[in-house]
């Protein structure tokens, strides 16, 4: 369908810059894509902006001067659409190549066909289906290795669609196939959003529970952890660690938890300073309530018992667990948890003990910040290791953040996908723009105008940045951050409660 004519204007057409004329009674939009045929081959513009012009009204001294200008001229009839597009590559045969010859004034713009448009963005059928490309019926279909194996960002501003999107991604990765490729998941869940998930959900939902476990207890397994690998979960010296290493050496295939080491160090001829201090930093450890003399994840569905399982036997191909760290509201708690989970994950698949797997990190600011000390925020180096050397295991992070400014930059750099929501934060959105290959001034303004739902994919999961409107989700969404509904259900919830009291009252009476 033809939507206009290129025009000569003074920066164009060139190769990477063309205005056209929109054709009356057509529609175009900014961020859609367009055609044009050259004598490359078929160009592929995306459209950065639309222009309402009209020469009558071009001039000031002639709007002020004459009041009567609707009533001498046909003014209407002089009013123009004029769409600026950017050039982003010529279909040339099989082949995508840059474009270098510009259209000629005068060529007719089309609109680009689904399935032109579907080739050109690299989509291909066993992608990730995560919405349809803004203004066009076109799915977006991220290829599964493209889209994880160099991780992902998803960045964007409280409220945005974040988690939501995350669920869709979730979705799609638990509705694979065998012969598709399926990876394993995890998510590190701070809020409890993702923990419906194992739950069977009300009727017009699909129902994933018998694909995702959720986690609501952990024991780490003491005499799993070497000397150094309790440092980190605390803050040793090198004379505090080599005593306790020999002690652990010692030990080594004997099953205790933390007291039964602060006895083993109490008993022992260790200098007085060391003892004193180990004895206090065990004692911490086994205070937190988080380790144990064995390994222990304890899952549970509503209505159902609890179940005991080892970290391995819950990573398996299609099969998702979710971390609830909901009810650890204590951060240390929390960094500890996360802490072992990924290392020992990381150790797992780099020893090809789990299939590849994919770990979804909400709020990951928290576990991740830039500038924190490995004292303060002890999960910070492993996600660095995951980030740097991740790929090669097949060991990918998915990276969600509402403070992008606020991440740790190894990280983000070494995230080769952003999914980027509305986002307004001047500071965030200058980060994003140094850490985000691709992303140009025009569409970081962009950014600031999306509607919640709405994302921009730049990187290696992408040819070219496109916009998206996210797809309906068809699991269940169980928590509603929603102030009007919970207000609404609470005030309900209160009635129905007081109800019950009185039906009671007046059976008793
Ligand atoms: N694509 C979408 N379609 C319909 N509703 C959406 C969509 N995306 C988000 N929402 C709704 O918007 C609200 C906020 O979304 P969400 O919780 O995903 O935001 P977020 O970016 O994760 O926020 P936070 O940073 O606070 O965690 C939710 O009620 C969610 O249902
Ligand atoms: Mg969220």
């Amino acid at each position: 369908m033809d939507i206009g004519k290129v025009i000569s204007t003074q920066n164009g057409p060139s190769p990477s810059f063309f205005a056209f004329v929109i054709s009356k009674s057509k529609r175009v939009s900014k961020d859609q894509f367009v055609r044009v045929n050259t004598e490359e081959g078929l160009m592929i513009a995306m459209v950065e902006n639309v222009i309402k012009t009209n020469r009558y009204y071009a001039n000031p001294e002639t709007v002020v001067e004459s009041d009567n200008l609707e009533q001498l001229f046909q003014v209407d009839e002089w009013e123009f659409l004029v769409a600026e597009a950017i050039p982003l590559g010529v279909i040339s045969g099989n082949l995508t190549v840059r474009p270098t010859i510009p259209p000629s004034p005068g060529d007719v713009v089309e609109v680009v066909s689904e399935d032109v448009l579907s080739n050109f963005l690299g989509f291909n059928n066993t992608g990730l289906n995560i919405g349809d490309v803004i203004h066009h019926n076109v799915p977006v279909l991220l290829g599964l290795g493209k889209t994880f194996q160099k991780h992902l960002a998803i960045l964007a501003m409280s409220g945005a669609g974040k988690s939501y999107l995350t669920s869709v991604l979730i979705e799609e990765v638990l509705s694979r196939s065998k012969k598709d490729g399926r990876v394993a998941s995890v998510i590190f869940d701070v809020h409890g959003e993702y923990a419906g998930f194992a739950e069977k959900p009300p009727k017009k939902f699909k129902n994933f529970s018998d694909k995702v476990n959720s986690v609501i207890k952990i024991k780490i397994p003491v005499p799993e952890l070497s000397a150094r690998e309790i440092s980190v979960f605390t803050t040793l010296t090198h004379v505090q660690i080599a005593e306790l290493d020999k002690i652990i050496r010692e030990l080594n295939g004997q099953i205790y938890d933390f007291k039964d080491l602060v006895s083993e160090v109490s008993s022992r001829s260790v200098p007085p300073k060391t003892k004193a201090a180990l004895v206090r930093w065990l004692n911490g450890l086994h205070a937190t309530g988080l380790f144990s003399s064995t390994e222990d994840l304890i899952t549970k569905r509503p209505g159902e018992k609890e179940e005991h399982h080892k970290l391995i036997d819950l990573i398996k191909p299609g099969y998702m667990t979710v971390f609830d760290l909901s009810e650890n509201i204590q951060k240390r708690v929390r960094d500890l948890i996360v802490l072992w989970l990924s290392r020992e994950l990381f150790k797992l698949r780099r020893f090809e003990k789990i299939p590849p797997l994919v770990m979804f990190v909400e709020e990951a600011h928290n576990f991740i910040p830039e500038g924190a000390s490995q004292a303060d925020t002890p999960t910070l180096g492993i996600f660095q290791t995951i980030a740097r050397e991740g790929r090669k295991f097949l060991c990918s992070l998915v990276i969600i953040s509402q403070r992008p400014i606020k991440l740790s930059t190894t990280v983000l750099s070494q995230c080769n996908t952003h999914i980027i929501m509305r986002i307004t934060n001047p500071y965030d959105l200058n980060h994003i723009g140094q850490s985000s290959e691709g992303v140009t001034n025009n569409t970081l303004k962009s950014l600031t105008s999306l509607q919640v739902g709405e994302a921009l994919v730049v990187g290696e999961a992408v040819r070219y940045p496109v916009f998206l409107k996210v797809r309906e989700r068809v699991s269940w969404e169980k928590k509603s951050s929603n102030m009007e509904l919970q207000a609404i259900e609470f005030e309900a919830k209160s009635i129905k409660d007081e109800k019950i009291i009185n039906d009671a009252k007046d059976a008793f009476l």
